[in-house]
């Protein structure tokens, strides 16, 4: 699988229909950025936007990651950025654990071709299908968690920023401690990501 290239995945997904977000997606958004990324975060699923251009988080969500990035001296060409699940869920929901399952080999496999040093959580559901557990935000935002391969931060939504601005502050400063975490000189545990479709009804 990590012999493959990020387009050679993109190839091979095609216009999945291991779902049935393919019915009302315009567009699948695969994820984009560098493929040698160290960093790399993971969102929840494409909105409206997304699902119009096929690229992931280029609405308001996205203007406000962006922000943030450059905060920690980043720009996006610096990191890589997908969602947990590749296609709209109508109306915005939540995506439901049989979406997410769908999806997780995708997700697995563009981590095991990245290789991150850390990967960034963004918010509840992507810490949860990440760290393989229901997730409390107000408990672990801004934490590192080991997995096999790589460190896990979880940090709150960016979308939750525009809901309560209060919330900009605290996820400046995780993303603080995420670039320490990033320039320090620890290394993750050894291992590939695996994680079983099981461990995803979660929610
Ligand atoms: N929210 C997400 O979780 N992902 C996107 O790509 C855009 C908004």
């Amino acid at each position: 699988m990590s012999a493959m290239s990020l387009d050679e995945l993109r190839e091979q997904i095609g216009q999945c229909e291991q779902c049935w977000l393919c019915k009302s997606r315009t567009r699948l958004v695969f994820g984009s950025g560098n493929e040698n990324a160290s960093l790399m975060f993971v969102g929840e699923a494409p909105g409206r936007a997304e699902d119009a251009q096929g690229l992931p988080f280029v609405g308001p969500a996205g203007k406000l990651l962006d922000t943030l990035l450059g905060g920690i001296g980043l720009r996006r060409a610096d990191v890589y950025i997908t969602n947990v699940v590749k296609c709209r869920p109508p109306g915005n929901r939540d995506p439901n654990p049989e979406e997410i399952d769908a999806c997780n080999l995708f997700l697995k496999s563009q981590i095991s071709i990245i290789k991150p040093k850390i990967v960034c959580a963004l918010g509840r559901i992507a810490a949860s299908v990440l760290l393989g557990r229901n997730v409390q935000m107000t408990k672990m935002h801004g934490q590192k968690f080991p997995v096999p391969g790589f460190f896990v931060v979880p940090v709150y939504h960016p979308a939750a920023a525009l809901r309560n601005p209060a919330t900009v502050s605290v996820i400046e400063e995780d993303l603080s401690l995420l670039r320490r975490y990033l320039d320090d000189d620890e290394e993750p545990p050894p291992g590939e990501f695996t994680p079983e479709p099981e461990q995803m009804g979660l929610f």
